[in-house]
């Protein structure tokens, strides 16, 4: 049976982390659908049109390494905002959110235009200066030598740009339940959300 959990919400709110922990936790499928963004992206910044790569995008390009990079994050909120892009996105992600057995799948318009019949609705966010120091402390304790600075400005300008497109702009669903992430850590935050959709699932 289908069972779609969507979480959207800024960058660096804790949506991944969430998304996977309660994916592991139900038994359900999981799909990051910033990395189908961040692919099509890499593809662009290698030379490859993006439309033309998002329309031949692979499962296995999900898998390359290096789209968690900032530079790459910048290109996928660009390509993102290309109706074309996004439009050759859907069907995939539809397909796995309802799949049989459960999913979970995070990113901007799950919850708005991808699987608007989503059984559970997150809207997982957090403060500006808590989700650029998040992003911070992973980019660093990944190798990357980048300032707080750099980080909160990149964050302020991805979230304007995913907020103000035309197409599927981030924004929360109207029944989706807004949890505030700002004050929790992760384990806080994971059993929230675990009780959420525990309560949903019935
Ligand atoms: O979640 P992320 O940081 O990996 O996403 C990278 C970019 O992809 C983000 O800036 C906006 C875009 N994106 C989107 O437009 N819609 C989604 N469902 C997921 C990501």
């Amino acid at each position: 049976m289908a069972f779609t959990v969507a979480i959207d919400g800024p960058a660096a709110a804790g949506k991944g982390t969430i998304g996977k922990a309660v994916a592991a936790h139900f038994g359900f499928a999981h799909l990051d659908t910033g990395l189908l963004y961040r692919a099509v992206a890499r593809h662009m910044l290698d030379g490859t049109d993006p439309i033309v790569a998002a329309r031949g995008l692979r499962t296995e390009d999900l898998d390359t390494e290096g789209l968690r990079t900032p530079e790459v994050a910048r290109a996928a909120s660009r390509v993102a905002a290309m109706p074309e892009v996004r439009r050759a996105l859907v069907d995939f992600q539809r397909a796995f959110a309802r799949r049989g057995g459960g999913a979970v799948l995070d990113g901007r318009d799950i919850g708005t235009v991808i699987c608007p019949e989503a059984e559970v609705k997150l809207f997982v966010t957090a403060t500006d200066a808590v989700r650029a120091g998040r992003r911070h402390r992973e980019l660093v304790g990944t190798g990357h030598e980048v300032s707080l600075e750099e980080v909160a400005q990149d964050l302020r300008q991805r979230d304007a740009r995913d907020s103000a497109r035309a197409d599927a702009p981030l924004r929360p669903a109207d029944d989706a339940v807004v949890l505030d992430t700002s004050k929790l850590d992760i384990d806080a935050a994971v059993a929230r959300a675990i009780d959420i959709i525990g309560r949903a699932r019935g």
